[in-house]
């Protein structure tokens, strides 16, 4: 197989797209199409700021290498979760990010879950869900709250996170199994910004999970191989293995699935529920939107583990 750009021995060959690349032209195809991704959905500027969350992981410090070689000014955000499991798996995560900051200079922002709120996730999750514990939902919860959190006080226009193709076909997945409307709606590319919440993109969201893996490992990126403990057995991965064998008979069946999700969306499918869909209410406790009046889930819970 020879790179379709200079006929050199191909590094990659990507079925998906009938192309197959060298390291060199991979390495340079991978921020051109980002780049495009991020025109074409409106993403954000050169001017905007751009707060990237990375959790160690090859797509979310990918995605900061891509928009650093890129030109945009992207801050990392690092969120210490406190999930060891005996593999210290957010230690090792945390001193990779740190690491990659270090090496291209990039200014990294780290918030400790339990230095911030008394408790690591595990110990929240604990608490919280005593009879059916399940780090990787209250995990969720606290994830998106804190990165909102931290976009808003510190200013930042947008939240990057490092979703690609994989992740978000099996979230498209699930909800279409079940019809979730408002959860259909909702997802895409893009939410836009509103009651003081930065604007969230996902410019990795066109690329097979594949792709970043060969984007990191030609890079030399070092990162965290293994996934969160807490997630095997996960519908999500269930989904995704289901999807992979779809994209195995049929070459470039999962980007075609999201792609038509996006043009059904574009062209009006599920718009009666968007009025539905908004947060109505503000969380009297954070300020955060809200889908019910009171506080907010993530309120919700610190306040039932507090001590009396
Ligand atoms: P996940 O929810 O684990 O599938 O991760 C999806 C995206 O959320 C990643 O690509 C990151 O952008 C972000 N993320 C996940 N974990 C962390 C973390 N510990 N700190 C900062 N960002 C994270
Ligand atoms: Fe955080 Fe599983 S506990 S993703
Ligand atoms: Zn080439
Ligand atoms: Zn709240």
């Amino acid at each position: 197989m020879k790179c379709r750009t200079c006929g050199a021995k191909a590094a990659v060959n990507m079925r998906q797209h009938k192309l197959a690349l060298c390291k060199q032209h991979f390495l340079d195809w991978v921020p051109i199409q980002t780049a495009r991704f991020i025109k074409k959905y409106r993403m954000f500027g050169p001017e905007e700021r751009v707060l990237v969350a990375v959790s160690g992981g090859k797509d979310s410090l990918s995605l900061w290498d891509i928009l650093h070689r890129l030109g945009y000014q992207a801050d990392g955000l690092y969120l210490g979760l406190g999930i060891d499991e005996g593999l210290g798996y957010s230690d090792e995560s945390r001193r990779l990010t740190e690491q990659f900051a270090r090496q291209h200079g990039l200014k990294l922002h780290i918030v400790d879950v339990q230095a911030t709120y008394g408790y690591d996730i595990p110990t929240l999750s604990a608490l919280t869900h005593r009879g059916q514990n399940r780090p990787c939902a209250v995990c969720g919860v606290v994830k998106r709250h804190e990165m909102n959190r931290i976009a808003r006080d510190l200013g930042y226009d947008v939240l990057a996170t490092g979703h690609n193709l994989d992740d978000e076909a099996s979230v498209l997945f699930g909800n279409t199994l079940s019809w979730q409307a408002e959860f259909l709606l909702r997802q895409g590319p893009v939410l836009p910004a509103h009651d003081g919440l930065a604007r969230k993109v996902k410019p990795l969201c066109r690329f097979y999970e594949k792709e970043m893996t060969a984007y990191a490992l030609l890079r030399g990126i070092e990162y965290i191989y293994e996934e969160c403990p807490f997630s095997a057995g996960s519908t999500t991965i269930y989904y995704k293995e289901l999807l992979n064998r779809l994209e195995n008979d049929r070459p470039g069946a999962k980007l075609a699935f999201y792609l038509k999700f996006l043009e059904a969306r574009e062209n009006g499918l599920f718009r009666s529920s968007l009025d539905s869909s908004q947060p109505m209410y503000n969380c009297p406790s954070c300020g955060q939107p809200t889908q019910y009046e009171g506080k907010c889930s993530f309120c919700r819970m610190i306040e039932k583990v507090q001590p009396a």
